[in-house]
């Protein structure tokens, strides 16, 4: 099969083109004909080695978590899917070898979910990921409810963008941060105000709107851009970071989660539901043929990606 393999950590240079073997297939697994993979800023942090103490791997390296393509195979202890199935994943494994910038990936049967009825394969391909991860941290991190506030940080990125649909969705009261240039963006969403991040202190321009502060943060900064957003957060409000533990510091009576995306079958069918219900869409900034993948991670490495960049493969 082809494939985008590196054979060692470094530059997008190491992004190479190259006729791999076909993924194994375990008795658990799924084989996947990939059709598109999305790109996330990980898979350049992994790319460089940034993650090597992190993630256990076997060069070559194929990179990618998402993907999204059709059922070619399934293992015999899988059930519920079978070979045509549609299907999308957020393929994480406990080793980095084979990923999803590739013709096909093997995956465990229990992450993988069929893909939205009404989403193209190159939107399926761009939620995985990034839709866990709004969705756990506004679930599970922040546990966030109608009418709350919340403030949701790199609002027109990948993950923000989905953020700030799925509170909004939920009736809260969403605050996003970008630069000029997406303020629209970000109100079409469904954002109620956006912030300037470029324009000054983002934790003195909430305060304004709100005096009484905001009850929620979603951080995918991390340093000096969470403390000074974090000055907003009511006593007995909540933050969460996908950037850096302990994300509360020394705010008194703010509660902190660091939140490390997982897979999972059941979110991504929530997704899924969500998204044929035209309540969640993904913003496409541009798609890139599997041989270019490096020129994906130089425009996500820029870091003023639009939503989502994503690889066509079939
Ligand atoms: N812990 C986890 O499980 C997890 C999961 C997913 C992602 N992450 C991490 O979270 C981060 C964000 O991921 P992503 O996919 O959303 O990235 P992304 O799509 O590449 O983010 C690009 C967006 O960030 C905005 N931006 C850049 N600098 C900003 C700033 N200082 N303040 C506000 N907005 C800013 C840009 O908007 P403008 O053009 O308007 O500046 C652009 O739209 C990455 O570091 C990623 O590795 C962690």
């Amino acid at each position: 099969m082809r494939a985008i393999a590196i054979e060692g950590f470094g530059g997008r240079d190491r992004l190479q083109l190259v006729d791999a073997p076909d993924p194994k297939l375990g008795p658990d697994g799924v084989l996947i004909a990939v059709r598109a993979a999305g790109v996330n800023p990980v898979d350049a942090k992994l790319r460089e080695g940034r993650l090597d103490d992190r993630f256990p791997h076997r060069f070559p390296v194929i990179p990618g978590w998402d993907a999204a393509g059709v059922v070619e195979a399934v293992g015999p202890a899988v059930v519920d899917l079978e070979p045509g199935d549609e299907v999308y994943a957020y393929c994480r494994k406990s080793e980095v070898a084979e990923g999803t910038y590739a013709e096909k990936v093997a995956v465990a049967a229990g992450v993988v979910a069929r893909k939205p009825r009404t989403a193209s394969w190159v939107e399926a391909a761009a939620l995985p990921l990034a839709g866990l991860t709004a969705y756990q941290v506004i679930h599970e991190g922040l546990r966030l409810e109608r009418h709350q506030r919340v403030l949701v940080s790199a609002a027109a990125g990948g993950v923000g963008h989905l953020a700030v649909q799925l509170a909004a969705d939920l009736g809260a009261e969403v605050i996003g941060t970008a630069s000029a240039r997406n303020h629209a963006f970000v109100t079409g969403l469904g954002a109620d105000h956006v912030v300037d991040y470029t324009a000054g202190s983002v934790g003195e321009a909430v305060h304004e709107l709100f005096a009484d502060g905001i009850d929620a943060y979603f951080d995918v900064l991390g340093g000096d851009a969470l403390a000074d957003a974090r000055a907003a957060v009511r006593p007995g409000g909540r933050v969460t970071s996908i950037a850096q533990p302990r994300p509360e510091g020394d705010q008194p009576g703010v509660e902190g989660r660091y939140i490390f995306v997982r897979p999972s079958a059941t979110e991504l069918d929530e997704l899924a539901r969500l998204f044929d219900e035209r309540r969640l869409r993904v913003e496409i900034a541009e798609t890139f043929p599997l041989a270019r993948a490096a020129d994906a991670h130089e425009l996500l490495e820029g870091g003023h990606v639009r939503g989502k960049l994503v690889l066509e493969i079939a």
